[in-house]
């Protein structure tokens, strides 16, 4: 079944609590970004603001850290509110390790891939990933646009997973009315939108417009 995640990155956060009330009703999970400045050139937010946001809504938190060792703050976002969390593989030496850390304190395990990572350095450890989240654009900002080679990498994931249900598949930037039914038609299950869906007066039209068929 399809899910939509908002990433709060494009919501006004002087107005968070409103923001996120604006897709309560229509969005399936939150998508936060961590971003630190290191892995990416963008700083973003905390675990103090993954708290505030905790309280804000009962929506799953999909917290996507974009952070160099990210092991040091898995943690803390966890008691912090996070329900899912990814880590790159290009800031992980020890992915396994790193991904049974998430498994220890309770949250369900993503790993995500920069555009130019090939899918195929998961194989070994695919069957236990809860979800794998697919890059399309590179990491660092909201708002950029969609890179159509990764209908391929969504694709190579789906033949990598063969006939098992687990792990799922998140894509995440440029997603919008004309990307979306392209991702979706590659294998992605979870469309991670940020600019598309805060940056209309209307995000929970936008979010309907995702789940066209
Ligand atoms: C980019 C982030 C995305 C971002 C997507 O580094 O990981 O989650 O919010 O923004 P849009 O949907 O505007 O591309
Ligand atoms: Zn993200």
């Amino acid at each position: 079944m399809l899910q939509i995640a908002p990433s709060i990155l494009s919501a006004d956060f002087a107005h968070l609590a409103q923001d996120i009330e604006k897709v309560a009703g229509a969005a399936d999970l939150l998508h936060l970004d961590i971003m630190d400045g290191r892995f990416v050139p963008n700083i973003t937010m905390g675990p103090m603001v993954v708290e505030a946001v905790r309280k804000a809504t009962d929506l799953p938190l999909d917290v996507h850290m974009m952070i160099v060792e990210p092991d040091r703050y898995v943690s803390e976002f966890r008691k912090a509110g996070a329900d899912m969390i990814s880590v790159h593989v290009e800031a992980c030496p020890h992915l396994e390790r790193t991904v049974g850390l998430i498994h220890e304190v309770g949250a369900l395990a993503g790993v995500a891939i920069n555009p130019a990572t090939p899918v195929e350095v998961l194989v070994d450890i695919l069957p236990e990933l809860d979800y794998v989240l697919v890059m399309s654009v590179n990491p660092g900002f909201g708002g950029q646009a969609f890179w159509p080679r990764a209908l391929d990498k969504l694709r190579r994931v789906v033949s990598l997973r063969g006939d098992r249900a687990r792990p799922l598949i998140e894509v995440d930037g440029g997603i919008n009315a004309e990307t979306a039914p392209q991702a979706r038609e590659a294998g992605a299950e979870i469309l991670v939108a940020g600019s598309y869906v805060f940056g209309a007066t209307d995000p929970v039209e936008r979010i309907k417009i995702l789940r066209r068929d």
